[in-house]
């Protein structure tokens, strides 16, 4: 997501501003924008586009200072345009801030702002509220008036701010969000990651959450939210820039994977109030217009089509309106039926698969209302549709796609539940239930991955094997799918997903001794049915693993191996069972020595047909 850097000291500021920016390309970003203080004057210049955008309007010779903060932007919050980069200034022009993360009640935040201080607004984010409020807090005290400010905020943030009227200091704060000051000689860093500082120091202190700290040319000092001074350890970095740039992690997947209980706790964010409505901010679809449509297509690519075939069933349970899914591919081929009452829902990772865009613009082109579920702001998708969810997963670099599906599936949970609350045709009951499910779910991935160190014994197991089967039945179907294109993707092991029904209509003759089945048994309503597929399996004398919810004792039973995931609601289930398989592919394509962010052959957008 968004990169933070803060420099205090001598004149180098804005070239190390500029070159931590850099080290944090790998977080995505559309905009950068740096702010410096020149003698208690603030200096701004910000671009939408790529650093050397920025650099550009830099070169003056008089853009120059002894403390600043610089930012790059990945959109979540209005486009990623220039006047949405960061930093934000206050009205008055004497706070500027930069900031990662999402308040949550910057809406209400920002109507305060309007009605009560009278401050004109000049982006469409959420992050200028921060400067406008701590303005409003200001009082010849910076940490005083930050303090005031975040007491207001809620959400996810780090926060780094400084003042026209202090020449002296960088506060910054940090809640849900990464950050780290870093220890120079006569010159003192912020950051939201270690790439930014390694060429200027490997002595760092981590921020901690609800800390704020203050940092001058001579020391930083962190306290806690009572404004107690903190003891810190210094921590000395040995890792090398490529593997800080992973966070400590081998590889991108990796990390991203890991993320995925934070990606899933921010797509849901903001959009499940205390009373547990589902707000969507983007979706404009009202009861009249969801009432008069009658069809719905969801069209997608690979990982994304296959949250697709989730979303349909999500759907015509909650909302019980008759979906088709469809490989955006295949769409464009075909004559399909779309008028002013159809409903068409594009997924899309980065937002400019071109077969998908394609499908879009033949769906808009017959008349459909398009509603694009998507993670990358400003993209093509997104602003060709008329609604958009977007999933607020953060950068995906890895090319097989993980926080990006999960975060998917959240999305499209949320936008059932709309519709199904708006129609009336989801009882209060289950709706509430369901609720209650997703909320749960940040925990409860966090406890899927810790079936790593099982599935990796797995791995060592099968990796040298050359054909695969996932079975399912109901959601586990499209899990399967999922499974089966992640250990595809990334180990090239020829693998195969089938429905566990379809299995006796040609596939079952495939069975060898020892042939390998992932079997997916985490439905309550199918799970007798399962047991039968494993038993008709084994009898052929394959080897079974099954994927069962904690406390599935029958399958165990009958299995060779269980790898058991959290106990949860059939529903949410393909949320969670697609952790074990990620990490289970991740494991075999290492051991097979593949590249696994970058597999032969692919491309994380594959924009021609
Ligand atoms: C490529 C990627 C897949 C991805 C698909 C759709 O094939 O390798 O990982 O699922 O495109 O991409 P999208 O950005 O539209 O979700």
């Amino acid at each position: 997501m968004c990169g933070i850097v803060g420099y205090i000291g001598n004149e180098n500021a804005k070239e190390m501003i500029i070159t931590g920016l850099k080290s944090l390309e790998y977080r995505g970003y559309d905009s950068a924008g740096i702010v410096l203080n020149r003698g208690g004057k603030l200096l701004m210049r910000k671009e939408s586009g790529v650093i050397a955008n920025l650099e550009k309007r830099i070169t003056k010779k008089d853009f120059d200072g002894n403390l600043g903060i610089g930012h790059t932007r990945w959109a979540t919050h209005g486009a990623p345009v220039r006047e949405n980069a960061h930093p934000h200034l206050s009205c008055d022009g004497r706070i500027a801030i930069v900031h990662n993360g999402i308040i949550e009640n910057y809406m209400e935040l920002k109507e305060w702002l309007i009605k009560k201080h009278g401050i004109a607004f000049k982006s469409d984010t959420d992050s200028e509220v921060i400067a406008q409020l701590i303005c409003v807090y200001y009082k010849n005290d910076l940490v005083a008036a930050v303090r005031k400010a975040i007491a207001k905020m809620r959400g996810a943030y780090a926060v780094g701010v400084i003042s026209s009227d202090d020449i002296d200091h960088i506060v910054a704060v940090r809640k849900d969000a990464p950050l780290i000051a870093g220890i120079g000689e006569g010159c003192n860093y912020l950051a939201s990651d270690i790439p930014a500082l390694l060429k200027y120091t490997r002595d760092i202190y981590l921020i901690e959450n609800d800390e704020i700290v203050v940092i001058s040319k001579e020391d930083i000092k962190i306290f806690d939210d009572d404004m107690t001074r903190v003891k810190r350890e210094k921590m000395h970095v040995t890792w090398d820039a490529a593997a800080a740039e992973k966070g400590g992690y081998e590889h991108f997947m990796k990390k991203e994977i890991y993320e995925q209980p934070e990606a899933v706790n921010q797509t849901l964010e903001g959009r499940i109030n205390a009373k547990n409505e589902v707000k969507l901010d983007g979706i404009k679809l009202t009861k009249k217009e969801l009432d008069a449509i009658d069809r719905i297509y969801i069209i997608a690519c690979g990982t994304a089509y296959h949250a697709g075939l989730q979303g349909k069933t999500l759907i015509e349970n909650f909302a019980r309106i008759p979906t088709e899914v469809d490989l955006a591919s295949e769409f464009r081929y075909r004559a399909p039926i779309i008028d002013k009452n159809t409903l068409f829902i594009c997924i899309s990772q980065s937002g400019e698969t071109s077969d998908t865009l394609e499908a879009l613009r033949e769906a808009k082109r017959k008349g459909a209302r398009v509603l694009s579920v998507c993670n990358v702001m400003g993209s093509s998708v997104a602003r060709e549709s008329d609604d958009v969810l977007y999933t607020w997963a953060g950068p995906e670099i890895a090319v097989a796609s993980t926080k990006a599906y999960t975060t998917q599936l959240v999305c499209l949970f949320l936008l059932s539940l709309y519709m199904g609350k708006t129609k009336g045709t989801l009882p209060a009951k289950e709706y509430g239930r369901i609720v209650g499910e997703l909320k749960k779910l940040p925990a409860k991935m966090s406890e899927a991955l810790g079936t790593e160190e099982h599935v990796a014994k797995l791995a060592k197991k099968f990796f040298v094997r050359e054909q695969i089967f996932y079975i399912g039945r109901g959601s586990d179907v499209g899990t399967s799918y999922e499974a089966s294109l992640k250990l595809k993707e990334i180990s090239y092991i020829n693998s195969f997903a089938i429905a566990a029904g379809e299995l006796k209509h040609g596939p079952i003759a495939l069975i060898n001794r020892g042939t390998l089945f992932i079997v997916f048994a985490t439905q309550d309503y199918l799970y007798e049915k399962m047991l039968s597929n494993i038993q008709e399996i084994k009898a052929r004398h394959a080897y079974v693993v099954g994927i069962a919810k904690k406390g599935n004792k029958r399958v165990k039973k009958i299995s060779d191996d269980v790898v058991m995931i959290p106990q949860c609601a059939d529903e949410v289930a393909s949320i969670l069972a697609i952790v074990p398989m990620q990490l289970f592919a991740y494991h075999i394509a290492k051991l097979r020595k593949r590249d696994i962010d970058k597999p032969r052959n692919l491309a994380k957008s594959v924009t021609v047909e």
